[in-house]
């Protein structure tokens, strides 16, 4: 009995720790409205400067994002905006951007 209760607070503790870092579609979506200015509506840049964020890996722009904030990746433009998010704003964001369509590659002929 006291076996399946640890077991039961274990599996309790990944969900909850899973759920923390999984990253909302829904909360990405509206916090990326500040990103739409420049890497434009649902991801898409229409400018060259500015990197296309749809259908990028999630994992990719976790990774970026954490540079940015730690400097690593040194950019004025991203750190700016990247300093001010936390762990579950990136997952949420990355869990955005990576869901939207991205460029179609046409295939090799
Ligand atoms: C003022 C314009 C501007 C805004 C607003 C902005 N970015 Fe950026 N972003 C840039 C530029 C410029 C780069 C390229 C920087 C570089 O050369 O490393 C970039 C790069 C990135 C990259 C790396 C892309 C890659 O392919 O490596 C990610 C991820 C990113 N931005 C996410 C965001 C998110 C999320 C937001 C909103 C919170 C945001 N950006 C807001 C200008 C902006």
């Amino acid at each position: 009995m006291i076996k399946i209760a640890n077991t039961s607070i274990i599996i309790l503790i990944l969900t909850f720790t899973y759920q923390v870092h999984a990253g909302s579609y829904q909360a990405g979506k509206e916090k990326s409205q500040v990103c739409a200015a420049c890497h434009g509506a649902d991801g898409i840049s229409q400018i060259k400067m500015y990197p296309i964020l749809a259908g990028q890996h999630k994992n990719y722009l976790i990774h970026a994002l954490n540079e940015y904030r730690s400097g690593i990746r040194d950019n004025v433009v991203m750190k700016g905006f990247a300093a001010g998010l936390s762990d579950q704003d990136i997952a949420d964001l990355s869990q955005y951007f990576s869901m939207q369509q991205g460029l179609k590659i046409p295939p090799l002929k």
